[in-house]
């Protein structure tokens, strides 16, 4: 899109400027006694600044644009390439709260819980299109994110300050269910981490497609997901319970006793849980061009 051909294009404005400066014989004119001048040294100061100036470009529009190319196919369950996926985490990995503006003072991460209700999770919206959208959740300490999953998704998650508690699942094909709401799932994370840590990554089909996140002091995460999530397009949101494997006696559904921790069954909630409570808010880092 927009940004790509925009700095295309301004590299080849540059060289064609430096194609200009030679003479007709293709050498590159002696330019001593014009540049000796106190008022064209100035000018071309000017000039070198204005183009490094237009050269450096904000860590978030960095992302935005390796975000373009990572996911330009844009549809559902259509994993990036190998290559694409370490391009996108080599810039997340690089990215630190000051690049967008977070910071554990902000008044998101203090709120506190009210009774029962887990303290509110705000999410500051950065960018948001067919094929990708990028944002970040704020989470006080002991904020929660109920287990949920990413269909036909790839998802980037970066800590960038706190320690967080992740518990994730991936789904045991064709395994025999106890009811048509109800799936085993094999567990595939279940830690804690601690900012500064690698990129998460987590795959239509593998990964760690459910997950459910546990504040353990206050933390942010930066989530880039692709394609995002769309109900037209049937990609919704489902919310789940998760319960033991020995909940549920299923015919043809065997596991060895020392691996039954690590399988659990996931039942679809009706409705999005009622103690959780995300607020939408502005986000305040630099702005993104397209
Ligand atoms: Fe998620």
């Amino acid at each position: 899109m927009g940004t790509g051909t925009v700095l295309s294009g301004r590299v080849r404005k540059d060289l064609s400027e430096i194609s200009n400066k030679t003479n007709s014989n293709g050498n590159i004119p002696v330019t001593k006694s014009i540049a000796s001048s106190p008022e064209n040294r100035s000018k071309s100061r000017k000039k070198i600044q204005r183009r490094s100036k237009k050269a450096v470009i904000s860590p978030v529009q960095k992302l935005f644009e390796t975000c373009n190319k990572v996911f330009a196919d844009g549809k559902s369950g259509i994993v990036p390439s190998q290559e694409n996926i370490e391009m996108l985490r080599a810039v997340l990995d690089k990215i630190k709260p000051e690049d967008v503006d977070v910071s554990p003072n902000m008044p998101y991460f203090r709120s506190k819980s009210v009774g029962d209700r887990s303290p509110i999770v705000t999410y500051l919206h950065i960018y948001k299109c067919h094929k990708f959208s990028m944002g970040i959740f704020c989470l006080p300490p002991s904020g929660v994110i109920p287990l949920h999953n990413h269909p036909e998704m790839t998802v980037f998650s970066k800590l960038l300050f706190g320690t967080m508690h992740i518990k994730s699942y991936d789904w045991v094909a064709d395994s025999p269910q106890p009811s048509s709401d109800t799936r085993l799932a094999k567990v595939k994370v279940d830690s804690e981490f601690t900012a500064p840590c690698d990129t998460s990554i987590l795959y239509p089909a593998d990964g760690g497609n459910m997950h459910c996140f546990t504040a353990k002091t206050a933390c942010a995460v930066l989530d880039v997901l692709g394609p995002p999530y769309s109900d037209p397009a049937g990609r919704h949101c489902t919310y789940y319970f998760d319960y033991p494997f020995s909940r549920f006696s299923v015919d043809g559904v065997a596991v060895a006793e020392e691996e039954k921790e690590r399988y659990e069954w996931l039942k679809e909630r009706e409705e999005e849980p009622e103690d959780l409570t995300v607020m939408a808010m502005m986000y305040s880092g630099p702005t993104i061009k397209e």
